[in-house]
């Protein structure tokens, strides 16, 4: 019997015979020859099929293939320089499978929005299933990270009755008889579970209702947010950008081959693992943006423009310490000697792509943390879960939350966040 292998093991099995179940991308023939151009989802490669060496029929077959059509191949793996994936098959039976008529997405140009329309088949294209490969790599090293640095991983609900991070995105759903919102963030929680588990990390889905329509935006992302008891913000921010550069260096180590397919510049990304970042505080960066002649105000929070000309500053990712009050959740623990701001930071991603990270120390008083509330006219009864963490043993603590498609778009150099998930939601976006 022949042995089945994935395409990406082929150095294994270099001038032995194999069989890979694969559907077709593009195909070229002469009288002699036919190219197929072939991927079995974990990667890209040719198939050669010389007419001399198969039967009558399996060459006509070979000729008669339409884009998208699925079958098993049998045949002899070899190395091929000149291809991108650096290993191609030489054909010597092929059995057809699934049958593929007009399939929609062809090699001229598509609008995105069709392309958007049919995201399950455009999963398939070298591009996507580059970045899909990337993200998985960063979900890998994402746990790595935080199991070989002492955090345990910590599930926050979905349906939450609190408001992290502001009232006026959240998605309302009925629960039975009463009033339940989508997650905006697993923080709360992961507070929780500091208090209970010393240092925690979630990775999971969050909702905001964000009715613009930007690059950045998705109505549901996924977040990772560690908490950390008995940490101070600086002890915070060093983790932050030791686990960046360690996502950076993940990519780098081992998808060699999907930033090739998504020309994305190695050298570039390794500019990345390079630590320390840099500090600039908010007052600092409302002057450089003054400076460049921009209208901002102190006091005002960042947009897209403003985040991206500050991280077009630097060559390293950039954090931005100390916010106006004004701006930032109630939960953050004011600045010791500057009562206008909280202790906290944001991380702009280079290249322009803007925030990646929010976090900050958090309040640990109760009295004044129970007024913010208050302040924020927040159902006090939803909270006093929350505030037990204040009543009994408060301590010290710091944490954050990265926007993991936030952070792909910038690793993978995207255009748009929609590419970063496999089936983004947004404000016009709910199918497929
Ligand atoms: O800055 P945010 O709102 O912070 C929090 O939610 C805190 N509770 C995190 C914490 O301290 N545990 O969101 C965190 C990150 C942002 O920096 C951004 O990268 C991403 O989440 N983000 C979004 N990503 C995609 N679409 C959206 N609508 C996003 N909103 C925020
Ligand atoms: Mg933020």
């Amino acid at each position: 019997m022949v042995k089945q292998i994935s395409i990406v093991d082929a150095k294994d099995y270099v001038d032995q015979e194999v069989k890979i179940g694969v559907w077709l991308t593009d195909k070229r023939s002469s009288g002699k020859i036919a190219f197929l151009q072939l991927r079995d989802g974990s990667a890209f490669f040719q198939g050669v099929v010389l007419k001399n060496e198969v039967s009558e029929e399996t060459f006509e077959l070979s000729k008669s293939l339409r884009q998208e059509e699925s079958m098993w191949i049998t045949g002899t793996i070899h190395k091929d320089d000149r291809s991108h994936f650096g290993y191609e098959i030489q054909v010597s039976d092929i059995e057809p499978i699934g049958g593929s008529e007009d399939y929609p997405i062809t090699n001229k140009e598509h609008g995105t929005e069709f392309l958007m329309d049919h995201r399950h088949l455009w999963l398939r294209s070298r591009r996507q299933n580059a970045i899909m490969h990337i993200r998985n790599e960063m979900i890998n090293a994402t746990y790595d990270f935080f199991n070989e640095n002492g955090f345990i991983k910590m599930d926050p609900p979905i349906f939450t009755g609190s408001a992290p991070e502001g009232t006026t995105e959240l998605f309302h759903t009925e629960y039975f008889d009463t009033d339940a919102y989508l997650s905006q963030s697993g923080q709360l929680y992961a507070e929780a579970g500091a208090m209970a588990l010393g240092k925690v990390f979630t990775f999971g889905p969050t909702f905001r209702a964000e009715k613009s329509k930007t690059r950045r935006h998705l109505t549901e992302f996924w977040m990772i947010e560690p908490e950390m008891a008995f940490m101070h913000q600086e002890q915070s921010l060093e983790i932050q950008e030791r686990y960046i550069a360690y996502l950076v260096q993940r990519v780098i180590d081992n998808c060699e081959y999907q930033l090739g397919l998504l020309d994305r510049d190695v050298d570039t990304l390794k500019k990345y693992t390079k630590l320390p970042y840099p500090h600039v505080s908010y007052d600092e960066a409302v002057e450089m943006l003054q400076k460049a002649g921009m209208d901002t105000k102190w006091g005002d929070d960042f947009g897209a423009p403003e985040e991206q000309y500050i991280s077009e500053q630097f060559e390293q990712p950039v954090f931005i310490l100390n916010f106006p009050k004004s701006i930032k959740p109630f939960y953050m623990k004011p600045h010791p000697t500057d009562e206008r701001l909280y202790v906290c930071a944001d991380l702009l991603a280079p290249e322009g792509y803007g925030e990646i990270i929010g976090g900050s120390e958090r309040e640990t008083d109760f009295d004044k943390l129970e007024a913010e509330i208050k302040k924020m006219g927040l159902n006090m009864d939803d909270y006093q879960w929350y505030l037990d963490l204040r009543r009994y043993g408060s301590v010290p603590h710091s944490g954050f939350g990265l926007g993991f498609e936030r952070a792909i778009t910038w690793i993978c150099h995207l255009d748009h966040l929609r590419e970063a998930i496999p089936f983004p939601r947004m404000i016009n976006r709910l199918r497929p």
